[in-house]
């Protein structure tokens, strides 16, 4: 609970700890709500400091004892950190605390998730956990000794000794408190195992609860592929002898890289065929690939302090991107990369929450682990790559890991190994990292004597706190196609740094189409209207699988935006041009659901934001229903034999090629339930045997309302699977009318198994409400009525869960004024909330700003 005002902290105000740890250790004796905590830490003062000033933080811990150098001591206890005058030489700390998991509902330091212990320690989870200097520059090595009467006792690093109701954990590894983990529990572990290239021999275990033993392998499976692509792409070994994942139902993000104990949202790493669809499987596979990269790029190198935070998030996604890339469709995942970024990073970087991805400062770092700090982030790495080869990526990559091995470090020593690897100059670079908002990037063009010139000026809009803009590095990555729809120029990437640039192609023959921004190079919104239509051209013609995707976007985007501002109809060339793309067997089935995926109700309200128009979140959403009904008109004839086509026999393999079919297949069933009344669709969901297939049939039966029936019988068949309850939850309210949207989902969060404080269930509920982006924007309000009663009530328990939340609430200014007042009614009713969190209270300082 508030007592203070926060306090906001600047990365300007960085200093150096006054004292560094040699070595932890710590015993704990565990109960539910009176764990005993006892640490014995070894300090000696920082060469490096620049203060003499001993202090620990300590939050919601009842202090027992605490001595220095074996002498009792009294503390001073101030809010959530202790000082001590301490000798100006090596001494050591000891304490005993008490502290409370089962009723630590936040889930951040030690808690319970249905009778189990585990722990959440980023960022500054650890100081509920005993008086620590939490901060990740104090990096230590470990001993834990866990007293307590369950089967498995479960902490980082290697097992050293154990007997009846305790264990012994040591990690040779100096680390961060935010890396520590603790679990115990009545778990079982699924094993295998794992020999590094240089011959270390690694058990695995996924330690699950009784019953989930079935939903292992796909998990264990995707480990020992990441552990295969890091030993070969960047030459990352594994350096423990055991490498434990746990599953825990109760957790606020997906997964945390805990060393030598990573620990799981049991959503992010539990699947079986029956119960989880491809796109859980997909992304499984990238968090299980990005926890345990992070052993490198975030454990062996952490950040100084949390403005950093990019420097290990990042690498990381940059670095499971590669990995999804790799193991399945390179041009699918980058896609699939892009619309993510766009749908929440474009969204965050153009409102009230724009932040750097290095941001300068912050209220609560929990608010901080955002789509830029993660998505952009990756981005910028990816730019980097692309600037100086591939070559020399790896190269600064090796030097990186060589020089920078257990330190705590920051994105100017990140750059430097970059500067140093290439001798380029990154200062221009750098200003990716401090700079919000995204730019735009007009072209225009010219052909003259064979020369064709392209013409580039960026302009990045002024974000909260930043009015000016300085031009950044953008590389463009430009083929050019010639009318017939060869190419005459292979992709190049012109490397812009000026505000206007110009850049010319010579003994061109005619004048050539261009393909500008393959593979999305640069995280701008590239606006073309300056080089006429291209579009349909780049569709069917384009050779770089992103253009051609991006065109069919554009096609859809545009014909959309006439359907809403001007009440045209759905464009006869457009709906040719996507039926030629889904007939085209020569294409990746996969890629072409993709192309006849429609953009969402968010992409086009905030296109029409950037035009000029207000947003009328009915009549977008009006507008693809059309869209939609008018293309299973279209492709009517065209459907069954896809359909047909796509079948997957044999049994369930979550493999890229199957998925893709799948995908495809469902993208067309979905069109066939609009003329058939859900005939087809009742007929897959009767015979399915996965949970993709099932899932996707029933989307279809609740979209044409046909849903009574399978939404009673879907809940009766998976009411023992919280995973797959939590489907059932969020598919309803995803597929619910607009007008029924609110009611829908507070009905259902009336239901027996809406369990609010799990924020599984919190999200696949409430979640699904400001998902449903006309259901959650109806005018009658009561969409953001439901949410912000909801987030009254959840703050108290789980502040990090409601204030990721909020940010549902970002787009308010989009909107008419009637929508803006109800939204602004809605976020000051949260904002006047006595006793609010820091992590709300801050969240809505920013939204309402
Ligand atoms: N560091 C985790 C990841 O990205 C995310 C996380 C942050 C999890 C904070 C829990 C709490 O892999
Ligand atoms: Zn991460």
């Amino acid at each position: 609970m508030r007592t203070d005002t926060p306090q906001t902290i600047y990365l300007a105000d960085y200093t150096p700890p006054a004292f560094l740890v040699d070595a932890v250790h710590l015993t704990f004796r565990l109960d539910p709500n009176a764990t005993r905590v006892i640490s014995r830490i070894e300090f000696r003062p920082n060469p490096d400091a620049t203060s003499q000033d001993f202090m620990l933080h300590g939050e919601h811990l009842k202090l027992i004892w605490a001595k220095v150098d074996g002498q009792d001591v009294q503390t001073n206890l101030t809010g959530d950190s202790l000082k001590l005058d301490v000798p100006n030489a090596p001494f050591i700390w000891e304490a005993e605390v008490e502290i409370s998991p089962a009723t630590n509902t936040a889930l951040e330091g030690l808690y319970m998730s249905r009778g189990m212990y585990c722990t959440q320690c980023e960022a500054e989870g650890f100081r509920k956990i005993t008086y620590y200097p939490d901060r990740p520059d104090v990096m230590a090595v470990f001993t834990v000794r866990i007293e307590g009467n369950l089967p498995v006792l479960l902490s980082n690093g290697n097992a050293v000794a154990q007997g009846e109701g305790w264990a012994e954990w040591h990690d040779p590894w100096p680390k961060p408190a935010y890396l520590f983990a603790l679990v115990a529990g009545d778990l079982i572990a699924k094993s295998d195992t794992f020999t590094t290239r240089s011959g270390r021999q690694v058990d695995l275990n996924l330690y699950v609860r009784p019953g989930d033993e079935h939903k292992c392998d796909f998990g264990l499976d995707a480990l020992k592929r990441s552990m295969v692509w890091d030993e070969n792409f960047y030459n990352a070994e594994y350096d423990l002898d055991i490498f434990n994942i746990v599953a825990v139902d109760d957790f606020n993000m997906g997964a945390m890289e805990n060393k030598g104990l990573n620990i799981f949202n049991s959503a992010a790493v539990l699947a079986s065929p029956e119960t989880s669809t491809d796109a859980n499987y997909e992304r499984i596979e990238a968090i299980i690939a990005h926890e345990y990269f992070h052993n490198w790029t975030g454990n062996r190198i952490t950040c100084r302090d949390w403005f950093q935070l990019c420097l290990k998030e990042g690498l990381t996604v940059f670095r499971d991107q590669q990995f999804t890339a790799d193991e399945r469709s390179a041009a699918v995942a980058r896609i699939n990369d892009v619309m993510a970024l766009r749908g929440r990073q474009f969204r965050e970087d153009n409102g009230p929450l724009a932040h750097p991805v290095r941001p300068e400062s912050f209220v609560e770092i929990n608010n901080f682990y955002t789509a830029t700090v993660y998505e952009k982030g990756a981005e910028l790495i990816r730019m980097l790559k692309t600037l100086v080869g591939d070559q020399d990526y790896y190269k600064a990559l090796d030097l990186y890991f060589r020089r920078h091995d257990g330190q705590a470090c920051t994105i100017e020593d990140w750059l430097k190994v970059f500067e140093d690897t290439t001798g380029r100059d990154l200062t221009q670079f750098k200003r990716w990292y401090s700079q919000a908002g995204t730019p735009r990037l007009k072209v225009s063009e010219a052909f003259e004597n064979g020369a064709y010139t392209l013409t580039f000026r960026q302009n990045t809009p002024p974000t909260p706190g930043q009015e000016a803009k300085q031009p950044v590095v953008i590389p463009i990555a430009v083929g050019l196609l010639n009318p017939d729809g060869g190419e005459v120029v292979e992709t190049q990437v012109l490397e812009m740094t000026e505000a206007e640039q110009s850049f010319s192609f010579d003994g061109l023959g005619a004048k050539p189409i261009p393909s500008i921004l393959r593979g999305f190079s640069a995280p701008v919104i590239l606006e073309t209207d300056g080089i006429g239509d291209n579009a349909a051209f780049l569709l069917a013609h384009d050779t770089d699988p992103f253009n051609k995707w991006e065109s069919g976007r554009a096609l859809a985007r545009r014909t959309l935006i006439d359907m809403i501002t001007k009440g045209a109809a759905p464009d006869q060339a457009f709906l040719d041009a996507l039926l030629a793309v889904l007939r085209d067997d020569s294409l990746d089935p996969a890629f072409r659901a993709l192309v006849m995926r429609l953009p969402t109700q968010d992409e086009l309200a905030q296109t029409l934001f950037d035009m000029g128009h207000t947003p009328d979140p009915m009549a977008i959403y009006q507008a693809l229903e059309t869209l939609r009904q008018t293309m299973a008109q279209h492709m009517q004839d065209a459907l069954p034999r896809i359909y047909a086509a796509m079948h997957v026999g044999g049994s369930y393999s979550p493999d890229a090629e199957a998925a893709g079919k799948r995908a495809l297949g469902n993208t067309v069933l979905s069109l066939i339930s609009l003329t058939d009344g859900g005939a087809q669709a009742q007929k897959q969901y009767d015979s399915a045997d996965n949970m993709t297939q099932q899932l996707a049939a029933f989307g279809c039966l609740l979209n044409i309302d046909q849903s009574d029936t399978a939404t009673q019988s879907f809940y009766h068949q998976w009411k023992a699977d919280r995973l797959v309850i939590d489907k059932w939850f969020g598919l309803q309210i995803s597929y619910a009318a607009p007008a029924k949207a609110a009611e829908i989902t507070e009905h259902l969060t009336q239901h027996p198994d809406f369990d609010w404080k799990n924020p599984n269930r919190f999200r696949s509920t409430l979640g699904a409400l400001t998902g449903n982006a006309a259901g959650f924007h109806h005018p009658s309000g009561a969409g953001y009525d439901l949410v912000a009663d909801w987030l009254i009530r959840l703050d108290p328990v789980n502040p990090q869960t409601t204030a990721r939340m909020c940010t549902a609430f970002e787009t308010w200014r989009r909107y008419d004024t009637d929508r803006q007042a109800k939204m602004k009614a809605a976020l000051q009713r949260i904002a006047d909330k006595p006793n609010l969190s820091r992590d709300v209270t801050e969240m809505m300082a920013r939204i309402l700003n």
